[in-house]
């Protein structure tokens, strides 16, 4: 699910010039520990995974519907991790510090069917005791000037093992169907050609997601509409 606005072949430059400098006993102990952290992290995705299918599944015992449409998650690769490190200029690549910097190792995207659903959801999430939130960015109070809209929050949850409880960030991006899909195409479209996207398709694109925003509103006014008529039929 990575969106990642920093090409492949920028990826691979940074990454062959950051080994250069790295000794090869280093690369190992790198790679070491790169599998702690797949570990970890796949077990929190894992952990808040389930805490959304639990609270989905309570919504439809409720409300005879889900507000969740779909969950999607990925753990960050090696060399992703790697080049943002360096890119942040850190050349201390040990487990402590990228768990320190790097705060969307493990993300997760939960598609939505409305607006509302979204705010319930981070409402629910974040009102849960193991369930730190380190930082909430609405994108869709407040869009990004290329008209990207989602809710983004970053959680800290602890992690149980046999031996210890290490507590790991997760990147939570919540967003609906319909943001979803600009969100995708937009993406598609940057990674193709990230640096050579002409003024006026970008007037295009935003001109799109303020359309389909639009149309997300209208879509939950007529679920609101729906529900009401359904309640005074009861
Ligand atoms: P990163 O360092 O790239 O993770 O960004 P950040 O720390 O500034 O966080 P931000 O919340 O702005 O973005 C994190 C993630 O949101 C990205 O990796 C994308 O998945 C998504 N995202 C943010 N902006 C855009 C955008 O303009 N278009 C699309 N398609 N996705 C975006
Ligand atoms: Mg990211």
């Amino acid at each position: 699910m990575e969106n990642k606005s920093t090409s492949d072949i920028e990826k691979a430059k940074i990454l062959k010039d950051a080994f250069k400098q790295i000794n090869p006993s280093e690369i190992e102990k790198i790679l070491q520990e790169y599998l702690i952290i797949q570990n970890i992290y796949n077990a929190a995705i894992k952990e808040v995974r389930t805490k959304l299918e639990i609270l989905d599944d309570e919504f439809n015992y409720r409300y005879k519907r889900n507000p969740i449409h779909s969950i999607q998650s990925r753990l960050k690769k090696p060399n992703s991790i790697i080049s943002k490190m360096i890119k942040k200029g850190f050349d201390d690549l040990s487990y402590a510090k990228i768990k320190e910097e790097i705060t969307d190792i493990a993300g997760i995207r939960v598609i939505c069917q409305y607006i509302d659903d979204i705010y319930t959801i981070y409402k629910l999430l974040s009102g849960q005791s193991d369930v730190n939130v380190i930082k909430v960015t609405d994108y869709i109070a407040n869009p990004k000037e290329n008209g990207y809209r989602s809710f983004h929050m970053i959680v800290n949850i602890p992690v149980f093992f046999s031996d210890r409880t290490e507590r790991v960030n997760v990147e939570i991006q919540i967003r609906t169907i319909a943001m979803d899909y600009w969100a995708s195409l937009e993406h598609e479209l940057k990674y193709k050609n990230p640096d050579n996207i002409p003024p006026y398709i970008k007037a295009k694109l935003l001109e799109c997601a303020e359309t389909i925003a639009e149309t997300d509103c209208k879509m939950q006014e007529i679920y609101k509409a729906v529900s009401n008529i359904e309640n005074t039929d009861n």
